[in-house]
């Protein structure tokens, strides 16, 4: 069986060693030492000036929100996991949907200007797969009409555009650090600014709030940060891992050519390949493919379907987004995680492309 992911763990006793000491100093959160070791290692390996870390990517989104004083309508992507909009909804924000640009999958900023409203306050976009959305492009949208910007980093930890993190753009950015992500704390997300006033105002907010409004608990616990610094020294083996089948499917793709199509990418990304999509022709194709290849116990996942705005909204409050439609409706993202042979890799594309094959015999 090849499941779609599996989460990377470090040895149990590197995890062990710092329970051991978080049981003997018996502080166990309320930005604890872990917590802030934790968040020292990301500020340096990103290169960003305040982080923070919580209990979730999903109370990250809602704390940057909070932060920023948002009120009205947010224009956002329609292609994206459920909890981009989820945050959205719970802070009694409005989203608008824009549509996302057919190549690249992200937030298309060609179309963002139409959308923009007397109640426009802020640009939410995901960069989605790790992929860079174009980050210059939406700044100089957002300068031209006083809106704040946040970025959706869940995906895009270890990614770099221009040769900065991907984490390191927009007023705040997000990311996540659930199990299933490429790093991770079991649970857990963090913020990135460049603002200290912003950083002060989200320390506040994720531990109840004292100035910058009503807050909420969202910290992060000594036992989360510790997963995360017990999986420190493997990051550039996870990093290289993902990559190293990435680029087997890619010369797969490349050798045998195969009839699918993969999104394309802004010039200047370097990404953590912590997914790898697909584009298949139309759904029925996408159903047929995903068939074959889980009788062959090999799970690829649709990661993200259907559109956004398909779903969580008011039935007929959502314009249709047809570019997200379309690409929800055939994408798929195939196997990739570290402890995957070059061999499973290589049984993956073998049955991919039997799957296509079967298709046009
Ligand atoms: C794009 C995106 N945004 C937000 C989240 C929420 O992160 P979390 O699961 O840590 O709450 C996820 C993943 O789960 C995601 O994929």
């Amino acid at each position: 069986m090849i499941p779609f992911t599996r989460p990377f763990l470090p040895p149990e006793a590197d995890y062990q060693r710092y329970i051991n000491d978080m049981f003997s100093r018996q502080w166990l959160t309320n930005h604890g030492p872990l917590v802030q070791s934790f968040e020292e290692h990301l500020k340096g390996f990103l290169e960003i000036d305040y982080c923070h870390f919580v209990a979730n990517g999903t109370l990250a989104l809602q704390l940057a929100f909070k932060a920023l004083a948002l009120e009205g309508e947010v224009i956002t992507t329609p292609f994206s996991f459920v909890a981009t909009l989820n945050a959205l909804l719970w802070e009694g924000l409005t989203p608008i949907f824009v549509d996302i640009d057919p190549q690249m999958l992200t937030l298309d900023p060609a179309r963002i200007e139409a959308a923009i409203t007397p109640e426009t306050c802020a640009i939410l976009a995901t960069h989605i797969y790790g992929h860079p959305c174009d980050v210059m492009a939406i700044e100089a949208i957002a300068r031209r009409h006083d809106l704040k910007v946040i970025y959706d980093g869940a995906h895009a930890f270890g990614s770099h555009h221009l040769g900065r993190s991907l984490l390191d753009y927009g007023d705040i950015s997000i990311t996540s650090f659930h199990a299933t992500k490429l790093f991770h704390t079991i649970e857990g997300g963090a913020l990135f600014t460049h603002s200290a006033e912003l950083s002060e105002r989200i320390t506040s907010l994720r531990a109840f709030g004292q100035v910058g409004g009503a807050g909420i608990n969202a910290k992060g616990s000594e036992a989360h940060a510790a997963m995360g610094l017990a999986l420190w020294p493997w990051l550039d083996h996870i990093l290289a891992s993902r990559a190293s089948i990435a680029g087997i499917y890619d010369r797969w793709i490349d050798h045998h050519g195969l009839p699918i199509s993969r999104p394309g990418m802004v010039s200047g990304a370097d990404i953590n390949h912590a997914y790898y999509p697909i584009l298949l022709r139309n759904e029925a194709q996408l159903e047929r493919v995903l068939h074959h290849l889980t009788e062959q116990d090999i799970h690829p996942r649709r990661y993200f379907h259907p559109a956004l705005n398909l779903v969580g909204m008011p039935e007929g409050t959502a314009a249709d987004m047809p570019v997200a439609e379309d690409i929800a409706s055939r994408v798929l993202c195939l196997p990739n995680f570290v402890a995957m042979t070059g061999e499973d890799a290589e049984q993956v594309m073998r049955h991919l492309e039997d799957a296509l094959q079967l298709e046009t015999a």
